[in-house]
């Protein structure tokens, strides 16, 4: 049997954060060797007790859970709690979490990781503001070289933004740390708003979670019923986008999805345009690739798997 493949997930949990983390911790290909923290869609304090009550849902107490940053890089935090609800994880009655955090920092824990294990062997797999991550690459260059990849939720090119008219959340609230990722040099799969906005969770697609009818399963339509109701306002859709699971599914079935090798750069000049990310789709700028940047995915596929999982 081949060994599960090494991941860190670094997140802001919020509803899809959630389900992203579920299914990866469903997922014997995966070892989920910690799990990062950071100040995105409600405030750190939120997201790291989140995170701990999510491992606790799965039954998996055994997930080292660490703290990380608690604003932006340059910029004051933009939270979103008009989307996720005042506790970022609202809709089920889940209860306060008794595991407790690591006490090493978060971003400490993600370069000992990658100093630690073998080069080429570790996966990032951000799913908020990319803060933890520019600051380990900040604390320890070498790291780069060593990180297998990076696939990541976050920007948008054909749907440009959600938060801003040019901007997805995540790159949006610390685009200067988007920037420095995305000048790393390590390889990068971006999952946009281009291939979320076609992830819904249609009526029939949360019906189908619910009916698994285990603890996980209900909880799960019921992150969901309360995540699309603000998504389905915005957009008139039948269920809103299910973004950050497409991240755990890429490394489970990456022919759930197509794409390009583009080059992508962050705007973090611009108050206008900030945190957009220029995706050189058609390569028209002579610079060279990036990121391997998704645009289609087969949403059947994504939520059988995402089912058949939980
Ligand atoms: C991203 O922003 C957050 O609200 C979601 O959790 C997702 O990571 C979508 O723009
Ligand atoms: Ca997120």
């Amino acid at each position: 049997m081949t060994q599960p493949a090494k991941i860190i997930i670094d997140t802001d949990p919020g509803q899809d954060d959630a389900v992203a983390i579920l299914l990866a911790l469903a997922s014997p290909e995966l070892e989920v060797v910690g799990i990062t923290a950071v100040a995105g869609n409600v405030p750190l304090a939120l997201t790291e007790k989140n995170a701990l009550k999510i491992c606790e849902l799965a039954g998996r107490r055994d997930i080292k859970v660490f703290s990380g940053a608690i604003r932006p890089l340059m910029r004051a935090l933009v939270t979103a709690e008009e989307v996720h609800g005042k506790t970022g994880l609202n809709g089920p009655d889940l209860p306060e979490p008794t595991m407790t955090l690591q006490d090493e920092y978060a971003v400490d824990f993600i370069v000992r990781t990658l100093m630690n294990e073998a080069p080429g062997t570790v996966t990032l797999c951000p799913l908020g503001p990319l803060t933890n991550i520019a600051l380990a690459l900040i604390r320890e260059p070498k790291i780069a070289e060593r990180i297998k990849q990076i696939v990541l939720m976050g920007g948008g090119y054909f749907e440009q933004g959600n938060v801003t008219p040019s901007a997805e959340f995540n790159i949006y609230v610390d685009p200067h740390a988007a920037d420095i990722v995305f000048r790393s040099g390590v390889p990068i799969v971006m999952m946009p708003l281009d291939v979320t906005h076609k992830a819904l969770t249609t009526r029939a697609r949360v019906e189908g979670i619910r009916a698994i009818n285990t603890p996980v399963g209900k909880a799960t339509a019921e992150l969901l019923d309360f995540f699309e109701r603000y998504d389905e306002r915005k957009y008139g859709t039948d269920g809103g986008p299910l973004h950050d699971p497409c991240v755990i599914a890429y490394l489970l079935k990456p022919g759930l999805f197509s794409g390009r090798d583009c080059n992508v750069a962050i705007e973090t000049a611009s108050e206008l345009t900030m945190g957009a990310t220029v995706v050189d789709w058609w390569g028209v700028t002579g610079r060279p690739a990036n990121a391997k940047v998704m645009r289609d995915i087969d949403a059947d596929g994504f939520f059988a798997l995402l089912t058949e999982r939980l």
